[in-house]
């Protein structure tokens, strides 16, 4: 009788194709762990204290708190309104007026490299995705390593993205807990063994997660070392500009290997500098030996973009390019991203103020060395959970804040609270 019944429910064709689906072609497929990041703005957003701060993204807010679109992004985008462009396809490369200002703005407008040609630029999705063509390019064709090797610790994207392109994944020491600074020492007796012809990766400015960059007279040791080992250099350059403010000093290093004759590979991004977060404008280059050898590297990338992308967004790279290359619009950029790392320094020195105000005894000198929008405060996990349960302040469980959500109005608050848990 059950069987009967059974039956006739499945001559019903909606239950029939259920029965169908039932043999999944996914059931191996295991629940991933939700994003780290992501996971703090969720339990943000449920919180109703009206006190709460998210201190766990790292996207630049005004003293207000709220999102910040630049007034030259703004200007850029009347320009493009107005002048009624097209929507074409951009070539595979990207575009060109758009490469080229990259280039000039990470190497600097006399580099040698820019005038002699020798190097390629194509534009990339954002950091994250001209960071993943490199690692795609040097899974191709980088042939005496797999090896690449991560400050210890490094944003957390950076080990998937080499990891999913068929490299490996090393470590160099970089960070002291213990000093909250550069464990300078610890980071040259790591790379001094680390196997010739092997990748290095260098955050150029503004080191995620840590704030923590080594000074000029540390980089040059940095360098001659690398020279050494004949390590090639990948600078993962997301935040010029947003830094110190001045985008010739936070590329500082970069043009300082290159001036050491170092051949080193740039991925950069305009979502921090420009607040171009979701437009996606970045540009991935790399610095060749003559301008032949770069045609040649050229032609590469494009047979590798082809297939993942065919070619770039072009809204956002348009909005850089305008800026980048219209004077007066360049020099309002200036302004606005110097306003945006001064905003943060100054957040980060009225964060130690108001904790001396509270009666704190710790050394709190590190918030203030450490620079960009990221500081590593410190906090233990626990004193992390404390700061969520009992003050409705988000970060990530390692004590990193974004610096950026900070404001003349929180400041107090999260200096209170950071004493509460603490002393
Ligand atoms: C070190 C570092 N590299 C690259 C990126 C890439 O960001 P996007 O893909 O948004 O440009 C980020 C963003 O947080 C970063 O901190």
């Amino acid at each position: 009788m059950a069987l009967l019944h059974t039956r006739r429910l499945l001559a019903t064709p909606r239950l029939a194709a259920a029965a169908t689906r039932a043999s999944s072609w996914w059931s191996h497929v295991e629940m991933g762990p939700p994003d780290p990041i992501l996971g703090v703005t969720e339990a943000f957003k449920r919180d109703t204290n009206s006190k709460k701060m998210n201190l766990g993204v790292g996207a630049y807010r005004d003293d207000s708190g709220k999102p910040y679109v630049l007034n030259c992004v703004r200007k850029a985008e009347a320009m493009i309104a107005s002048k009624k462009m097209d929507k074409e396809y951009l070539p595979i490369g990207g575009l060109a007026d758009f490469t080229r200002a990259s280039a000039e703005l990470a190497l600097g407008e006399n580099s040698e490299v820019l005038k002699s040609g020798r190097y390629v630029t194509v534009q990339g999705i954002s950091g994250t995705g001209s960071l993943r063509i490199g690692a795609n390019f040097l899974q191709r064709f980088f042939k005496s390593s797999r090896d690449v090797y991560l400050p210890k610790p490094s944003w957390g994207n950076h080990t998937p993205i080499f990891r999913d392109a068929g490299l490996q994944l090393q470590a160099y020491r970089y960070y002291d807990p213990k000093t909250c600074s550069l464990d300078f020492s610890g980071a040259m007796d790591d790379i001094s063994k680390i196997p010739e012809k092997s990748i290095i990766l260098l955050h150029a400015c503004a080191h995620n997660p840590t704030g923590v960059d080594p000074r000029q007279e540390q980089w040059k040791e940095m360098a001659a070392l690398v020279k050494k080992r004949n390590l090639l250099v990948y600078f993962d350059m997301a935040y010029q500009g947003f830094a110190s403010g001045d985008i010739n000093r936070d590329a500082w290093a970069v043009r300082h290997f290159i001036d050491q004759d170092i051949n080193v590979l740039i991925s950069q991004s305009y979502a921090k500098n420009m607040g171009l977060y979701g437009e996606r404008a970045g540009a991935f280059t790399i610095i060749c030996s003559n301008a032949e050898e770069a045609k040649r590297v050229e032609s590469q990338l494009k047979i590798l973009i082809r297939p993942m992308y065919s070619n770039p967004p072009l809204n956002g790279a348009r909005i850089a390019s305008i800026i980048l290359n219209t004077p007066d619009i360049r020099k309002e950029w200036l302004v606005e991203v110097k306003g945006m790392a001064d905003r943060i320094i100054s957040m980060r020195t009225q964060l130690v103020s108001n904790l001396k105000k509270e009666g704190s005894s710790h050394n709190w000198q590190h918030i203030t060395d450490q620079i960009g929008m990221f500081c590593f405060t410190g906090l233990k996990p626990e004193q992390v959970e404390r700061l969520i349960k009992e003050f409705s302040i988000y970060m990530t469980k390692d004590g990193r804040i974004s610096v950026a959500g900070v404001t003349s109005g929180n400041v107090g608050y999260l200096a209170h609270a950071i004493h509460q848990v603490t002393k």
